[in-house]
Order: C-alpha cells, then structure tokens, then sequence
C-alpha cells in the first residue's frame, strides 16, 4: 500500500511537471513569436506604414480658413476647466460648448486659430490656445519637420494621426510635460508648445 501510494506520487508529479512545462515552453514561444513581429513592426513603421499615413495626413486648407463650416459634430480638447478648442479651431468658453461638442459661433468672444498667450517661440500660456494657433492652415510648414523625425517611437504616433488637429492636441500636450523638462532653462509659464525646440 505505501508503494503504491507513492508510484501514484510519482504518477501525479509527472503529470504536473509536464503540464508546467508545456505552458513554459508555450509560454516561451508565445514571447519570442511577439517580439519577434515587434521588430517587425517597429522596422516597417521606418518605411512603409509611416510614409503612407503622413501622405493621407489631412492638413487644414485655406479654403478651411474661409468657410466656417457647421458640421454636425466637432471634436474637441474635452478636458478644458475653463475653455474649448473645437476641430475647426475656434476656442470658446467651456459654457458655450455646445451639445454636438462644438464651440457656438453666436456666442461673444469666439476667436479662430487664435494665438492668444502665446509667445513668438509657438509655446502659450493655456493650452487650448496652443491648439487654436497650431491649426492654422499658416502652421503646417512648422509642423510638418516633425515628421521627418528618425525617433521611431516618435514615428509610430505619427502614423496613428489623421489629422492637423490630432497632432495639434498631442503636440500642446506632449511638448508640455516630457520634453521641456529636460530643458529648465524654457519658459515655464508659456509650457504649451506646437513648435520644436531646437
Ligand atoms: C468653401 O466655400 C466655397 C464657396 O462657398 C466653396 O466653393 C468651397 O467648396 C468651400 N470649401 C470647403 C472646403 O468647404
Ligand atoms: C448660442 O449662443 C447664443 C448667444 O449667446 C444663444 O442665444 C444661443 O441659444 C446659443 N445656441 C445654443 C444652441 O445653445
């Protein structure tokens, strides 16, 4: 009985351990598989995907700038205490939000790709300023040198951009806290920024 007891120890371990390692083993080729198309990714990101995504980049157009468009939705930068920038580029108090996310253009002290706060190095005191400026048709040429950017992290989010005024809330966003801390010497007063440092 206690020989038996303990072939069936045995037996039970056996079975164990090889279910362990099968999942070990799984495990393993699982990880390496991913890595494995991760670098792919990443290497065709550097060429193809990127390129095509910055050709089908929708930039914001003069005609954009003459016809005040009312579409029937607007995205806009959400988070704002006090103000909103909308798609179109009009900032407007958060009050006068209206339900389909647009700013409404009947309300007093509605202002378009409005450069308000910000200083002439494309860095401004309120951030839904920093947007409004950078979606002006006027700011593609400054913002078009980030896509020729060789940080590849950095090309990755750019492919994931459809237009200006997605990379504009990034760029206000982003430049704001990871970049300029490295910088101390910058104006930390006018922390959004739409241009590069350089
Ligand atoms: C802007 O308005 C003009 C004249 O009304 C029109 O011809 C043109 O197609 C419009 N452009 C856009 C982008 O809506
Ligand atoms: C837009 O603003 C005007 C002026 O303040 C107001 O009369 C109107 O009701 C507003 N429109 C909407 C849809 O809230």
């Amino acid at each position: 009985m206690g020989l038996d007891y303990i072939f069936r120890l045995v037996r039970k371990k056996i079975v164990l351990i090889t279910i362990f390692g099968f999942s070990l083993c799984y495990c393993i080729y699982n990880f390496s598989k991913n890595s494995h198309n991760d670098n792919f990714l990443v290497r065709g990101s550097y060429t193809s995907t990127s390129s095509l995504k910055h050709e089908s980049f929708i930039w914001n157009s003069a005609e954009l700038l003459e016809n005040i468009t009312t579409p029937s939705k607007c995205r806009n930068s959400i988070q704002g205490k006090y103000f909103i920038v909308d798609d179109r580029g009009f900032v407007c108090k958060r009050t006068n939000k209206l339900s389909n996310g647009c700013c409404n253009l009947s309300s007093s002290l509605i202002n378009r790709y409005s450069c308000n706060s910000c200083n002439s190095n494309g860095c401004c005191n309120i951030y839904e300023y920093c947007v409004s400026c950078c979606l002006d048709p006027n700011k593609r040429a400054v913002l078009e040198n980030i896509f020729s950017s060789s940080n590849s992290n950095l090309r990755i989010i750019l492919s994931s951009l459809a237009d200006q005024f997605e990379l504009c809330i990034m760029k206000c966003r982003t430049n704001s806290f990871s970049v300029y801390h490295e910088n101390t010497y910058r104006d930390t007063k006018n922390k959004f920024c739409y241009k590069d440092l350089s």
